[in-house]
């Protein structure tokens, strides 16, 4: 059940250049059922709510974590709020990663992009809690060494490799290039549409799901803000009600 929340922030700390990582506490944490859930941030002065994904969760602690971007007006109004100032929260929201799905799969890959990267971290902890015997491995990409962020905390829970474009930190190159050398039989990915749509390009025989980030407005799929066009019977679904997670291969990119 989602429904809106006010959650006290509880901190709020600079990453990387422009990237924030925020605590919020609140009963909202009790409804999250699956990695890759996302919330809709009332920001100061704005109409339209923000949304960002759960990047970790803790429901003993009644805490989630967020990881965000000021990427305009209102993510950086967002990033003016101090510890103790009270949030309302639309959610939690969209379907999540199917972790049930990678089951037969022995090699897994979590492939993030730039502020893709966030709900794969939950997904991870969610993974090896379920299939501790299984190979997971993560490949986060960005532009460049001032852009990264949360290597070190994926490196501390499973094999991770670190792509920048201009080289300037890991491996030089896309995330494509850290993949090509690897088996792989089920990847989970969040990134911009076109890293999602290059990897389905260059993997068109391996499962796996894919997380879309489309703007949107309200969030719980009445405005249709959020259509991309797929390959079920309708030619189309609402990214915040039918995903944000699809099964690679059903997404239509264009
Ligand atoms: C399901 C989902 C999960 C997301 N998770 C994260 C995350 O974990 N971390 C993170 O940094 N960003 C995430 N984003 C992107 C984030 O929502 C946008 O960067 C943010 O809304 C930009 O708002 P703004 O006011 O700063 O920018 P503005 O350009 O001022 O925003 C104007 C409007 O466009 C929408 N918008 C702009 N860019 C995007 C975008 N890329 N995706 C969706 N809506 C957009 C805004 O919601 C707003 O309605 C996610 C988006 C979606 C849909
Ligand atoms: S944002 Fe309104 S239908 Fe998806």
């Amino acid at each position: 059940m989602s429904i809106k929340y006010s959650m006290r922030l509880v901190s709020q700390k600079q990453l990387a250049k422009d990237v924030y990582l925020c605590v919020l506490e609140g009963d909202l944490v009790q409804q999250i059922t699956a990695p890759g859930q996302f919330i809709q941030l009332q920001v100061p002065d704005h109409y339209l709510r923000r949304p960002i994904s759960i990047c970790d969760y803790d429901q003993a602690a009644n805490q989630l974590t967020i990881i965000y971007k000021v990427f305009g007006t209102g993510t950086a109004a967002f990033a003016e709020l101090e510890a103790g100032q009270m949030v309302s929260c639309l959610g939690p929201l969209g379907n999540g990663f199917d972790v049930a799905a990678a089951a037969a799969a022995e090699q897994i890959v979590l492939v993030g992009g730039g502020v893709g990267v966030p709900p794969l971290y939950g997904l991870a902890k969610a993974l090896l809690a379920q299939y501790p015997q299984k190979k997971i491995t993560a490949v986060l990409g960005f532009n460049q060494a001032d852009d990264v962020f949360y290597a070190p905390e994926f490196a501390e829970l499973l094999p991770t490799t670190v792509m920048t474009i201009d080289g300037s930190l890991g491996e030089e190159g896309t995330v494509i290039a850290a993949l090509q050398p690897m088996t792989v039989d089920y990847i989970y990915s969040c990134g911009p549409t076109g890293m999602l749509r290059a990897i389905e390009t260059a993997f068109p025989e391996v499962k796996g799901q894919v997380s879309l980030e489309e703007r949107m407005a309200c969030g719980f799929g009445a405005c249709m803000a959020c259509v991309c066009k797929t390959d079920n019977d309708k030619g189309y679904a609402r990214v915040c009600l039918d995903g944000p997670v699809f099964a690679m291969g059903s997404v239509v990119y264009e």
